[in-house]
């Protein structure tokens, strides 16, 4: 797929993909969407890839929410049908890489849903989150009302989607909606600087943790440990498993190929 709205960059092991229609503050319109669905499913395959960090061009917003114009009009079975072939951010939860946001600016919506099914956020001091959409007459539709209370619990979320209001990175990282906030210069090195730590890693255990942690929303307590006992001796069918613990004997660094 030709991308008009996105810009996808790998960096050694990490793929950097960018939002970019910085004139509409990244707005995530149905064809931004539909890229980015098909921007994971090529990196899937990409074993050269793996981690993804993804970002908003400018320096205004990392994305400031579904694109509003597109919903005047919308029928309601035409809505329903739009959303079912734009599933981008389940699809990014599903990813078996990690995926990190970089955030500067504004994550509204859309924006801040999209960072919620991203593995761990990294915000820009000045950043702002928020769920505005019932300043619109409606509601999240992209994860807000699942995801945020599940982060941040359940009166903090409610506040925030019955209000509308924004909050400022710092009570975003309070609240442990971002794991942390940097300052806005240094936040593509902080991001990098991490994305590259953990691409160092090896991709089977990577893949396997991200699946036993998505789990933990899912299930009770003891089916969750049961997934996770059968995960853990999963590993030892990887060269990786038997790579990271000669490597630790050995006491060199070890080389993990993703096998
Ligand atoms: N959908 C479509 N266009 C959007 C948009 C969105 N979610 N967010 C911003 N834009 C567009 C604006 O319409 C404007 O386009 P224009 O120059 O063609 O008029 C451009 O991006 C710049 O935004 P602007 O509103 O002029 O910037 P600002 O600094 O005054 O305000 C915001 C920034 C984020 C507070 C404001 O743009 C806003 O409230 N956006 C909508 C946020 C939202 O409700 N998101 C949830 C959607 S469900």
């Amino acid at each position: 797929m030709e991308f008009q709205n996105l810009i996808v960059e790998k960096r050694n092991r990490v793929a950097v993909v960018t939002v970019n229609r910085p004139d509409k503050l990244n707005a995530l319109d149905v064809r931004t969407r539909q890229e980015l669905l098909a921007a994971f499913r090529e990196l899937e395959e990409d074993d050269a890839v793996r981690v993804v960090v993804i970002r908003g061009a400018g320096d205004k917003a990392f994305i400031a929410g579904a694109d509003i114009r597109e919903f005047a009009g919308k029928r309601p079975l035409e809505e329903r049908e739009i959303m079912r072939k734009s599933r981008a951010f389940d699809a990014m939860e599903d990813f078996p890489k990690p995926v990190i946001a970089m955030i500067n600016g504004y994550a509204l919506g859309g924006g801040c849903e999209l960072a919620m099914a991203c593995d761990i956020r990294i915000a820009a001091a000045g950043a702002k989150f928020g769920q505005p959409e019932i300043k619109l007459g409606l509601i999240p539709g992209g994860g807000g009302t699942q995801r945020l209370p599940r982060l941040v619990g359940e009166g903090k979320a409610m506040e925030l989607i019955l209000t509308g209001d924004m909050i400022d990175a710092e009570e975003a990282c309070r609240l442990g909606l971002v794991n942390c906030v940097v300052p806005p210069q240094e936040l593509e090195a902080r991001t990098m600087e991490l994305a590259n730590r953990i691409a160092e890693m090896s991709p089977v255990a990577l893949r396997l943790a991200k699946q036993a942690v998505k789990a933990a929303a899912r299930l009770e307590l003891r089916p969750g440990l049961e997934l996770e006992s059968e995960l853990f001796a999963l590993c030892f069918a990887s060269e990786d498993t038997e790579e990271g613990i000669q490597a630790f004997i050995a006491k060199r660094k070890p080389d993990f190929r993703g096998r």
